[in-house]
């Protein structure tokens, strides 16, 4: 009896400690591994991350990157005559040396553009031609100088508009050029590098409003034989949307008009969206509380299992920042909130929602 009691200890302890080891191999999974037979893994990455621990966790992490903010029109075409390289030439270095592929953001884009690109020296309104000019001669600048380094580029940013029943945003691009500034972007892009995967890219995609008027803008685009080879779905979501119903939706959407699909800025607020604010004030403090941080972890969950069902038609999931220590949602849009919308927390150390993401 003894001996069985004994047995059954020793037994027990066997399993107890297989499955503490077989939980350290889990935790050790990295997303890249946990990926590799589905889709590359980025993030979106500063110059000022490239050293230290976030350079840690994005080489052990991921295998692609993103430019956060480095190749937008604002700081890489500050002046007329002037490129500022430096940022974005950095990123480059750092991802060629790490073996990881990268994607370009973004060439055309109603925001983060500087004034003079609309105006002459006089300060008044340029002509559609001199904006075109300018148009093709950064596309061909900045693609150029990248050539066969990126894999791919978020060409046109955000065009459609949230609320109008218009499919065109009323951005200076649409109305100095008009609405063909964006199949002029897309060929633009492709003569400069023609190995470039070329994406339309926005925000609000599984809104069924938006999502449809996304859809006709690609679907004329496609219709007219512009190089466009995907739909980019930003993914800020939040642990209240989407539903699986409506990410799917949009997904199998954009494919069947033949293009890829990727998600490109993806981050889970634990804060509900402003439309849903008022229902959810009480737990809107900032702080993060266990309930928030299981819902999360479901939300990634779900959000994973739908990419995986998608291999193929997916081919790319990009976080938006390293870790909760610092994201662009930490005072937007409410000042003074803190946001933890990542898989890494503010020590660089994977969250609940990690192991959902990569044990599966
Ligand atoms: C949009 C842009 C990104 C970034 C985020 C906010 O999604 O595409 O480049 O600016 O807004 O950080």
């Amino acid at each position: 009896m003894r001996n069985f009691i004994g047995s059954k200890i020793l037994a027990s302890a066997f399993c107890i400690s297989a499955f503490l080891s077989s939980e350290n191999a889990l935790a050790q999974k990295t997303l890249k591994e946990a990926y590799k037979n589905y889709f590359p893994v980025g993030v979106a990455v500063s110059p000022r991350g490239l050293t230290g621990s976030d350079a840690d966790l994005i080489t052990s992490q991921f295998n692609s990157v993103t430019p956060e903010n480095a190749m937008k029109m604002g700081p890489i075409h500050p002046e007329p005559n002037r490129y500022a390289w430096e940022g974005a030439d950095a990123i480059v270095a750092f991802a060629q040396k790490n073996g990881m592929k990268i994607r370009g953001h973004t060439l055309c884009w109603h925001n983060q553009t500087p004034k003079w690109f609309f105006t002459d020296s006089s300060g008044k309104q340029v002509s559609r031609d001199v904006l075109l000019a300018r148009l093709k001669q950064h596309i061909d600048d900045v693609v150029g100088r990248y050539k066969g380094k990126l894999y791919a580029w978020d060409v046109v940013n955000e065009a459609v508009p949230d609320t109008s029943q218009s499919i065109y945003r009323k951005s200076k691009f649409y109305e100095i050029i008009g609405e063909d500034y964006i199949e002029k972007a897309f060929e633009y892009a492709h003569a400069a590098d023609p190995s470039a995967k070329l994406f339309y890219n926005d925000y609000n995609t599984e809104s069924a409003s938006k999502r449809e008027k996304i859809f006709q803008l690609v679907k004329k685009l496609k219709a007219k034989n512009v190089p466009i080879h995907g739909v980019g779905l930003q993914g800020h979501w939040s642990i209240y949307e989407p539903t699986a119903a409506e990410l799917e939706k949009s997904i199998t959407q954009f494919a069947s008009l033949g293009l890829e699909v990727q998600i490109t800025e993806l981050d889970v607020s634990v804060h509900p969206k402003e439309h849903q604010r008022r229902e959810h004030r009480p737990t809107d403090t900032g702080i993060l509380t266990p309930e928030m941080t299981q819902k999360q972890a479901a939300q990634y969950k779900m959000l994973f299992d739908v990419f995986r069902k998608h291999k193929g038609t997916l081919t790319g999931v990009t976080f938006w920042n390293v870790s909760d220590k610092s994201t662009w949602l930490d005072n937007f849009p409410v000042p003074g909130r803190k946001d933890y919308p990542l898989l890494f927390d503010k020590e660089y150390k994977p969250k609940a929602a990690f192991n959902d993401v990569v044990n599966f």
